[in-house]
């Protein structure tokens, strides 16, 4: 059969399906976890209904919530989303069901806790000093701060650690009861689990700490209590720092054996990103400056990556893909610029996207 009698050979590679477990995505393109600091009490609302439900109506394949902290002084601010009640699933639940029933999108929740870079004010509300009485004890590995000017936390238990697993635990059992499609846990950034991973946050001496094998226990004790009690059929992701852009801390050979870790231990897709461990280990956005991070992890493991950082354009997310340098194109910044960039790339890669019935006039339109 010649290319030109094969329409499947003219699906641009973004508007090819993938499968992860029992979850059937119908293109490449995912909305970033993005903190929009609008939760009351950790309980979302009308906010996150309309924001994640626009970007599922734009055609994004899989969508990821906010960082959805399971213990209340996990959150990073006061306005963060929450896993830590059980009304939080009925609030998601009504997101969640949005998403299925408008749309062909996946959902995801990004379970976390913000470890020794929490407590402070919603992003728009920081400059003006700090939460003063409102602010609550930070956790981590170790009584490290994360950069100047913020608060020393207070080095982990065991009996700390044995809770937050349990806390993960629960946390999926409500995102399953909110219907979520898949997991991603934030162990990126600095955050809790992360900076369990880095010796730039990690002093540890004791079993959860030392080599990379100490310091990914608590991750890895996380997965391993969440897998167990996450449907057999729904896949797991987990975002991580690939790297720590500093003397002394993660490399990207560190990135790979971390994420070799986790995909030994029941993963389905790794989300690479980096740094953000300290203060100062921040890269520097330039064109696709996170991607070769996710070539090398998919080249080095051989199994399932995505890719986020800098991704604007329908040729450049289509040559990620192509190109085998990740499985999944994940946007933040260009889906809040533009929440239908999934139809948009459609149009500008000739790909026919169904629009959604409510909007049928435009396919009309396009077509002249
Ligand atoms: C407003 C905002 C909030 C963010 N919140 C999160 C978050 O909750 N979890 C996370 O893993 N990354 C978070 N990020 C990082 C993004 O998901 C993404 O990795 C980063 O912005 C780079 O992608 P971009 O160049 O497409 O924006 C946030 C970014 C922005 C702009």
């Amino acid at each position: 059969m010649t290319e030109a009698e094969n329409p499947a050979s003219r699906v641009p590679a973004l508007f090819t399906p993938l499968k992860l477990r029992g979850m059937a995505l119908s293109n490449r393109v995912v909305l970033s976890p993005m903190c929009m600091y609008s939760a009351e009490d950790g309980t979302v609302g009308d906010f996150q209904l309309v924001h994640l439900g626009a970007r599922a109506l734009g055609g994004a394949g899989l969508i990821i919530t906010e960082m959805t902290n399971i213990h209340p002084h996990g959150r990073i601010s006061p306005g963060c989303a929450g896993m830590y009640k059980a009304s939080h699933a009925l609030a998601w639940k009504r997101v969640v069901d949005f998403v299925h029933g408008e749309s062909d999108a996946k959902i995801a929740v990004q379970l976390a806790h913000a470890g020794r870079k929490g407590a402070v004010p919603r992003s728009w509300e920081r400059g003006a000093g700090g939460l003063g009485d409102a602010a609550w004890e930070l956790i981590a590995p170790s009584a490290i701060a994360f950069g100047e000017g913020s608060a020393t936390p207070r080095e982990m238990s065991h009996d700390d650690i044995a809770d937050m697993v349990q806390r993960f635990a629960q946390g999926a059992l409500w995102a399953d009861e909110a219907g979520f499609d898949m997991i991603e846990f934030h162990m990126g950034h600095g955050y809790l689990l992360s900076s369990f991973m880095s010796p730039l946050a990690n002093a540890r001496d004791d079993q959860y700490g030392g080599d990379l094998a100490g310091r990914m226990r608590f991750p890895l004790e996380v997965l391993a209590a969440v897998r167990a009690v996450w449907p057999a059929d729904k896949p797991i992701s987990a975002r991580i720092s690939a790297i720590d852009y500093e003397e002394g801390g993660n490399t990207l050979d560190d990135g790979i054996a971390m994420a070799t870790m986790l995909f030994d231990a029941g993963l389905d897709i790794v989300d690479v990103s980096s740094g953000a461990v300290t203060s100062q280990g921040r890269p520097k956005p330039v064109g696709l400056y996170q991607t070769p991070f996710s070539e090398t992890i998919r080249k080095a493991t051989g199994k399932p990556t995505m890719t986020v950082g800098n991704i604007r354009s329908a040729e450049d997310a289509n040559g990620v893909i192509e190109e085998g340098r990740a499985d999944l194109c994940v946007l933040a910044k260009w889906h809040l610029y533009d929440p239908f960039f999934t139809r948009h790339a459609a149009v500008e890669l000739g790909f026919e996207m169904p629009w959604p019935k409510q909007y049928a006039q435009v396919e009309r339109m396009l077509k002249g």
